[in-house]
């Protein structure tokens, strides 16, 4: 059996600039992974391919017949050249549809499982080269770490100087499509390039340095779903350090200086919206991935 994390991926910020020819819009993004995530798993001892998608969001999935998971595990039996029999299962621990890659991570931890269940068959060049036919956010999920991402998300430089930090992240509950955010889009800020980070000695300095970036989307996502204007401002009464949307949202986040204050964030914006969903996260907290 083989288990693979699917972190969260969270946009500290993004820049979205013109539309292309193909339809999707140019980016400027800074990547970064969570300690929470989904997990997907896979057992080799069956017949056939199947999923089974389990945990407490496995709800918001159930009609999906054309899951990513399963988008991935046929994508990598084309470039393998191999027959999956496998029994794949997703643990489901984000909120679908928000903001946090939750289905891209989800078909990235499985492009991962199976280079794993299959050794030597795939590089990881080709993994991500061939990562974004399942979606714009998936190459940059293939190995989580932290990214500057640009084009329409297919390209992306490794950053090492971030550190680790804490976060807060906050979902009202609402879905929200990518699709319906980036057409409600009006103002693009793409074309102002950010300066590449720098080794912040404190995470107030990296707010600073964030201060000056924004998401383009975060406009859009509150008109289309006022809920996120609702997280954005609880997060704001909690004595985060920068609050901002991740994605296309609905999911909002918080830095905070330490993991205590990011704890006792959460339970104080959990106090007030007991029905939300609010963990505390270390953020870029690196880790070894295996491909192959
Ligand atoms: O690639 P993905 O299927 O995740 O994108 C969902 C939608 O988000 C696209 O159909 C497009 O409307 C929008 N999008 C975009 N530019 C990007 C990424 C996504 O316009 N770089």
């Amino acid at each position: 059996m083989i288990r693979e994390f699917a972190p969260a991926k969270i946009n500290l910020f993004l820049h979205v600039g013109g539309r292309r020819d193909d339809g999707y819009h140019n980016l400027e993004s800074l990547v970064v992974f969570g300690s929470v995530g989904d997990e997907v798993t896979v057992d080799d001892e069956a017949d056939s391919m199947s999923l089974e998608v389990k945990g407490p969001f496995a709800a918001a999935l159930k009609d999906e017949h054309d899951n990513l998971v399963l988008r991935a595990a046929g994508l990598f039996s084309k470039l393998a050249e191999v027959e999956v029999r496998a029994r794949l299962t997703l643990i489901k621990n984000l909120p679908a549809a928000s903001g946090m890659g939750g289905g891209s991570s989800d078909a990235a931890a499985t492009l991962r499982a199976l280079s794993r269940l299959f050794p030597g068959r795939v590089t990881l060049q080709q993994l991500w080269n061939a990562a974004g036919e399942l979606g714009s956010d998936v190459p940059v999920c293939v190995l989580p770490g932290c990214w500057w991402m640009t084009g329409r998300g297919e390209r992306f430089a490794s950053i090492s100087e971030l550190g680790t930090f804490d976060a807060v992240l906050v979902n009202s509950g609402v879905a929200i499509s990518t699709a319906d955010v980036f057409g409600a889009l009006a103002l693009r800020t793409g074309e102002k390039r950010m300066p590449r980070p720098q080794q912040f000695g404190t995470v107030a300095q990296l707010a600073d340095y964030l201060k000056v970036g924004r998401n383009d989307l975060e406009p859009p996502a509150r008109e289309i779903c006022p809920a996120v204007t609702d997280a954005l401002e609880a997060l704001s009464r909690s004595n985060a350090l920068l609050v901002r949307m991740s994605g296309s949202g609905g999911t909002c986040f918080g830095l905070y200086p330490s993991p205590v204050a990011a704890q006792a964030a959460a339970e104080s914006i959990l106090r007030e919206h007991p029905n939300w969903w609010v963990t505390p996260a270390t953020l870029n907290r690196g880790r070894k991935w295996e491909i192959q």
